[in-house]
């Protein structure tokens, strides 16, 4: 392992069962144009310079069969890839990681899996700004109007210029985003991304201006969407 105090370790969350993909295989495991999603999405992170290093967290019974694409597909990267397994929910998955961090890291990036399209811009600047407050997300902001429901009822419309739309990456320095996983775990504290284990500790997070191509492959209809993309860029 490269010796810096200033490294940087993707973590690429990639332990889900897409149910909502409908198929059979994990969604980032669905091929698309010619190689699976979690490739495009590695290879993506390795174009970022400041990358130096990646913990690619896995279904635990697929570790064997991530390694062996890892191995097939991403030779030519030029970062170093280490498979771990994951857990049930994405938070257990990022915890996994955060416990095995190499001691010299300063800085954690982290990227779903099923996110191919971020640009190294985007990376980029997400790390940048991070780097100057210790966190920060990229989002996107709201063009549809926002409801609170309950039981199928609305209850409120919300002020759209007050909602975005989180993305990852999210950039953290490692103290605090480890540290905010570890009261996590011991207060029961969930979230569907990292950034709001910080919110609870009141934590200053900043928001850089996403991309509305850097969807979160989820259903099928993103697979076609995503096969277009492609196609035309
Ligand atoms: O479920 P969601 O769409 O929010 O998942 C976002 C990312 O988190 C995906 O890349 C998925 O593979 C990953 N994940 C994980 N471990 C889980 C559940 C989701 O690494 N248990």
């Amino acid at each position: 392992m490269k010796k810096s105090c200033e490294k940087t370790i993707a973590i690429v969350p990639a332990a889900g069962r897409g149910v909502r993909m409908g198929s059979k295989q994990p969604k980032q495991f669905l091929m698309l144009a010619g190689k699976p999603i979690l490739v495009h999405t590695i290879e993506r992170l390795s174009q970022a310079p400041f990358i130096s290093e990646m913990l690619l967290v896995a279904p635990p019974d697929l570790v064997g069969a991530s390694e062996k694409m890892v191995h097939k597909y991403c030779s030519g990267c030029s970062l170093s890839i280490h498979v771990i397994a994951g857990g049930k929910e994405r938070q257990d998955s990022v915890f996994n990681a955060l416990q095995q961090l190499p001691t010299e890291c300063s800085w954690v990036l982290i990227h779903d899996a099923v996110r191919p399209f971020a640009s190294v811009k985007l990376l980029k600047e997400t790390w940048q700004r991070a780097r100057k407050n210790g966190a920060a997300i990229a989002a996107v902001t709201a063009t549809d109007t926002i409801k609170r429901v309950h039981n199928g009822q609305v209850r409120e419309t919300l002020a759209r210029d007050q909602i975005i739309l989180v993305q990852t990456p999210q950039v953290f320095h490692r103290d605090l985003i480890q540290d905010a996983y570890r009261q996590a775990q011991q207060r029961g504290w969930t979230g569907t991304d990292d950034a709001s284990l910080l919110e609870r500790l009141n934590r200053p997070i900043d928001v850089v201006a996403g991309e509305f191509f850097n969807i979160k492959v989820t259903r099928p209809s993103d697979l076609f969407w995503a096969e277009w993309f492609l196609a035309k860029r």
